[in-house]
C-alpha cells in the first residue's frame, strides 16, 4: 500500500519504520503493553502523539496541515478541520463561533441534540422550525423555503440558521441554495449538520454538498459514510460572516489537547478515499446496490424505499415492524443502522472497483429473515404526523432560566397557556412536539390527547397514565 497524497498517514508509517523506543505518551508504548487482541495491539504501534514530523492538531504548521490543506481543497472551502469528537464538537463549535447569548438562532425541531445542547451552551435562543413530513419514508424531513421566509417575517432579529440535511434517512433539502441565499440577503449565516453527507463530494450522482450551494459553515461525520474511524469528522468554513480563527479558537477549547493520530490518521485516508473515487468504482457500486435491491425485490413481502441519498436504504416488511423486522435480521447475523415503526434503514458501503462485494449471501439472509417473519402475528403499523401544522415559534424560558424555576404536574386539561417544564418527544419519530421552555398552546394539547389515543409511546414530562404534564411553576 503506498500512502503518497495522504501526507498524515505518511508522516505516521515514517514515525513507525524508524523502529521508535517510546519514553512518552500514550501508556501502552505502542501496543506492547497491551492486552488488547494481537490486531488491535498492531495498530496501536501507530496511535501516537505530538512527536518529532507529527505535528500539533490546535497549531498544525506540518503534516496535519498539509492534509487539512487537501481537505480543504477537495471540498472547495476556505479551512477545513479535522474533528476526534465526532460533528457532535463541531455543532458546539460552529454555534459557538456564531452566536451571542441571547441571539436567536432558526433551528429545525428535528436536529440532532448535539445542535440543542449548543444552543443551551451558549445561551442562544432557539426559533423552531418544522420540517416538512416525507411521506415517503414516513419521517420528518427538512425544512422549506416558505417555512424560513415565514420565519423570518415573524423573527426579522435572527441572526443565525442552522439545518440538518440530509437527514438520517438521506432526505436532502431541496430548497437550501434559495435558504440560503435568502439568509445572506439578510445577513445571516448559514450553518449545515451535514453529518450524513460526507460522501456527496465523491460523485456527481450524489446531491450537491451544502457547501457547494454556498453554507458558511458545515460539519460532516466522516465516519458515518466515508471509511474514517468512529467519531473521525470534518468542518468546513467558507464565509463572509464568520471569522475562521473564531472556529479554531473554539475546536482547540472543545477538543481534546491530545487528539487521537489513528483517528486523525483515518480522515486523511477517508479525504483520500472521496477524492480518488472514479468513475469505475461508481459503476462498481451502482453495481452492487442494483444487485442487492434486485436480491430484495425477489423476497416475499419485502418492500424497498429508495432516498435522494443513495447510500441509504429503507427495507419493510408488509405487516411488521420495523423493529420486528430487525430482530428477525439480527438473529440472521444482519445489522440494520436502525428500526423505526414502519421499516429498517440500511447505510451501504461506498465501495470502489476494487472492491469484491457478493450479495448472495445477504439476499438469502434476508429470505431466511422473511420465513421466520411470515410464522409471526401480523401487526398493524400506523403512521404519524404531527409536524407538519406548527408555526415557527421560540422559547418563553431559555435552557439555563428553566434549571432554577420550580416545577409542577399538572392535568392536561390546565396546561394551555403554561410553559413545558420539559420536552414532551412522540416517539418515534423521537422528534419534540414541545421543547422545554415553550409555551403550551390548545393545539399541543390535541395532538398529545391524539397521540395517546393511537397508542404512541412518549419520552420526556408527559405521564401516560394520569394525563399529566410537567410545566413551570410560576405562570
Ligand atoms: C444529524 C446528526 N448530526 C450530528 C450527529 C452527531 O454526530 P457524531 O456521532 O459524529 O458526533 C448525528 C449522529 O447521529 C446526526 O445524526
Amino acid at each position: 500500500m503506498k500512502y503518497q497524497d495522504r501526507p498524515l498517514v505518511q508522516a505516521l508509517q515514517r514515525f513507525h519504520n524508524q523502529k521508535p523506543v517510546s519514553f512518552h505518551v500514550p501508556g501502552h508504548k505502542g501496543g506492547a503493553l497491551s492486552d488488547l487482541p494481537t490486531a488491535v495491539r498492531q495498530a496501536l504501534a501507530y496511535d501516537l502523539t505530538e512527536l518529532a514530523g507529527l505535528d500539533d492538531l490546535h497549531e498544525a504548521t506540518g503534516a496535519i496541515k498539509e492534509a487539512e490543506d487537501k481537505l480543504a481543497c477537495l471540498y472547495g472551502s476556505e479551512r477545513s478541520f479535522f474533528l476526534v469528537n465526532g460533528s457532535t464538537v463541531g455543532n458546539l463549535a460552529m454555534l459557538y463561533a456564531t452566536v451571542q447569548p441571547g441571539d436567536l438562532v432558526m433551528v429545525q425541531r428535528n436536529a440532532h441534540k448535539s445542535i440543542f445542547n449548543a444552543l443551551e451552551l451558549t445561551g442562544a435562543n432557539p426559533v423552531f422550525l418544522s420540517p416538512d413530513w416525507d411521506g415517503q419514508t414516513q419521517t420528518a424531513g427538512t425544512v422549506s423555503l416558505k417555512t424560513v421566509k415565514e420565519a423570518l417575517t415573524q423573527y426579522p432579529d435572527v441572526k443565525a440558521a442552522i439545518f440538518t440535511t440530509p437527514t438520517y434517512y438521506g432526505i436532502v433539502n431541496r430548497d437550501l441554495r434559495q435558504i440560503i441565499e435568502v439568509c445572506h440577503s439578510r445577513k445571516i449565516p448559514v450553518l449545515i449538520d451535514e453529518a450524513h453527507g460526507a460522501h456527496f463530494i465523491a460523485h456527481d450522482a450524489f446531491p450537491k454538498s451544502a457547501l457547494e450551494l454556498g453554507a458558511d459553515l458545515v460539519v460532516q461525520s466522516a465516519h458515518k459514510t466515508l471509511p474514517a474511524m468512529t467519531m473521525a469528522s470534518f468542518l468546513h468554513i467558507r464565509s463572509k460572516f464568520i471569522r475562521t480563527e473564531r472556529v479554531a479558537h473554539y475546536l482547540q477549547m472543545l477538543q481534546s489537547s491530545s487528539p487521537s493520530y489513528l483517528m486523525m490518521a483515518s480522515l486523511d485516508d477517508a479525504r483520500y478515499y472521496a477524492e480518488t473515487y472514479n468513475e469505475k468504482d461508481y459503476e462498481s457500486f451502482q453495481v452492487y446496490r442494483n444487485n442487492l435491491i434486485q436480491g430484495l425485490y425477489n423476497t416475499p413481502c419485502v418492500e424497498v424505499i429508495e432516498t435522494d441519498d443513495q447510500l441509504k436504504l429503507l427495507v419493510r416488511a408488509t405487516g411488521h415492524s420495523g423493529y420486528v423486522l430487525q430482530e428477525a435480521l439480527e438473529q440472521q447475523g444482519i445489522y440494520p443502522e436502525l428500526a423505526d415503526l414502519y421499516q429498517v434503514l440500511l447505510v451501504l458501503p461506498l465501495v470502489k472497483a476494487r472492491d469484491e462485494v457478493c450479495i448472495d449471501d445477504v439476499a438469502g439472509k434476508f429470505k431466511n429473515a422473511m420465513d421466520c417473519l411470515a410464522k409471526k402475528e401480523i401487526t398493524s403499523v400506523r403512521l404519524n404526523n404531527y409536524l407538519s401544522n406548527s408555526a415557527p415559534s421560540t422559547v418563553v424560558y431559555t435552557a439555563t432560566q428553566l434549571h432554577t424555576m420550580d416545577k409542577e404536574w399538572v392535568s392536561m386539561q390546565s396546561a394551555t397557556g403554561k410553559v413545558a417544564a420539559e420536552a414532551i418527544i412522540p416517539y418515534p419519530p423521537g422528534i419534540p412536539l414541545l421543547c422545554a421552555g415553550e409555551c403550551i398552546n390548545q393545539d399541543h394539547i390535541k395532538q398529545i390527547y391524539d397521540l395517546l389515543v393511537a397508542g404512541c409511546r412518549f419520552q420526556g414530562a408527559i405521564n401516560r397514565e394520569t394525563k399529566q404534564v410537567k410545566v413551570v411553576l410560576n405562570r
